[in-house]
């Protein structure tokens, strides 16, 4: 069996303890019963001293005690700070989450969000990497949102993005199958026709320049920052009296599908009018009757009668709703759960493993 160096470095520091627990157990004879579980407790416990973990020792296998995985989150993404002892909770044990760069030479994975460091390759860690660890590259934006991929040449050894072909897939949201075949649904009571919510107003994005055209033919509500104000305590309520919603990306590129399609059309049950990556690209994550694509019309004139006419036609127009009977939506889980994600997935992953361009394969490999 070949060992990989994650796991001869967890033999050196299982040795040691092993050899400090026996010399305990000679010592102090009492420190048997508690001394290894409350090692592991301190160490989910530490980054978050005011909550309780929720750990229940006895269901933990004692081998893991001391063979944790450390990840070393290098900022917090967008400033956003989420409990770290939360592993457990996932069925993930032996995981140390950690954002104390003193644990730099000991982590195996760094995991280190694009958005924060992209301004500044100084703000990349800059002490030796050690040979055994892993620098993990989180990207949650389509290219035209980031920049300076070129200065992540050969440091990197995995990717974390909505990519299916990532080493560690991070999805927006997805479909899964019902285990039984679902109960009949209420479709919300429709008394209006075509909703959009959007942020940021890129002008010269694609769906922009769609939506101006569109808008000539069939009438649009848009809510916003310039627009129609929209809490988000209402956005169910407003957005599922809608038939349709307008789930336009802000780019077009390669699994780009995110909240506006999972969240906002499919979590308001408007049947959602898509734009942005290809009508087959969209088909590998959703069914092909879920949704209505630009790309199905030649013109925004022509999508506009088609919608018009499902608004006359109650029967076709339910039938946007069938994969209802076979699927639900999830969501993503949440950065917690992917730290922990994050530290499963490098425990399995073979010992050496390189990224020499993340330009390359985000921006040429699509
Ligand atoms: C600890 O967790 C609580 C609740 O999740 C949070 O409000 C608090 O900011 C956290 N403290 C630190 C130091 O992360
Ligand atoms: C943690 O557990 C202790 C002892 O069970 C309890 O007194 C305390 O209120 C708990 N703290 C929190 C934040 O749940
Ligand atoms: C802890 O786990 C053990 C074994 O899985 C189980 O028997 C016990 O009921 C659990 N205790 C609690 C408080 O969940
Ligand atoms: C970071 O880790 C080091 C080494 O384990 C420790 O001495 C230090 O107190 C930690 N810092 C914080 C803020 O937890
Ligand atoms: C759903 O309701 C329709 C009409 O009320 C009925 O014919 C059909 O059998 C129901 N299907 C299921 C799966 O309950
Ligand atoms: C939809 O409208 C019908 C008739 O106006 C009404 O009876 C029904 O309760 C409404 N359903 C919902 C879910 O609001
Ligand atoms: C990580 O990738 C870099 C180059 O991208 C390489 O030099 C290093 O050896 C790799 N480390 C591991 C553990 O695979």
């Amino acid at each position: 069996m070949m060992l990989a160096p994650i796991n001869r470095n967890r033999l050196k520091i299982f040795s040691l303890l092993l050899f400090l627990f026996v010399l305990s157990f000679i010592w102090h004879h009492e420190s048997i019963t508690t001394g290894v579980s409350k090692n592991l407790q301190n160490l989910i416990c530490k980054e978050n001293s005011t909550q309780n973990a929720t750990v229940n020792k006895s269901s933990i296998p004692a081998e893991k005690d001391v063979q944790d995985t450390v990840v070393l989150i290098w900022k917090w993404p967008w400033g956003y700070q989420s409990p770290l002892h939360t592993c457990p909770d996932y069925g993930i044990f032996g995981c140390k989450l950690t954002v104390n760069r003193s644990l730099y030479s000991v982590a195996n994975a760094v995991l280190i969000h694009h958005a924060d460091i992209m301004y500044d390759k100084k703000s990349l860690p800059q002490d030796p990497k050690p040979h055994f660890q892993y620098w993990i590259w989180f990207n949650l934006e389509p290219p035209r949102i980031i920049s300076n991929l070129k200065m992540l040449d050969n440091l990197f050894n995995m990717t974390m993005t909505f990519r299916r072909d990532s080493d560690i897939y991070e999805p927006y949201g997805w479909m899964e199958p019902l285990k039984k075949r679902g109960q009949n649904f209420t479709i919300p009571n429709k008394s209006k026709l075509v909703s959009w919510v959007v942020s940021k107003w890129y002008s010269g994005a694609p769906r922009i320049a769609y939506y101006e055209e569109l808008k000539k033919h069939i009438n649009i509500d848009v809510y916003g920052a310039k627009h129609k104000k929209l809490s988000m305590n209402d956005f169910y309520n407003t957005i599922s009296q809608y038939k349709f919603y307008l789930a336009f990306e802000n780019s077009v590129y390669k699994d780009y599908i995110t909240e506006k399609l999972w969240s906002n059309a499919f979590g308001s049950w408007a049947v959602p009018v898509v734009l942005g990556t290809s009508r087959k690209n969209y088909e590998r994550f959703v069914p092909g009757d879920a949704f209505i694509h630009v790309d199905d019309f030649s013109s925004p004139k022509e999508l506009a009668a088609y919608l018009l006419e499902l608004d006359k036609d109650e029967e076709k127009y339910r039938k946007y709703f069938n994969w209802r009977l076979q699927y639900r939506v999830m969501l993503n889980r949440g950065l917690s759960y992917a730290y922990c994600n994050v530290c499963k997935i490098v425990r399995e992953s073979p010992v050496y493993h390189v990224i020499h361009s993340v330009e390359k394969w985000f921006l040429e490999d699509v």
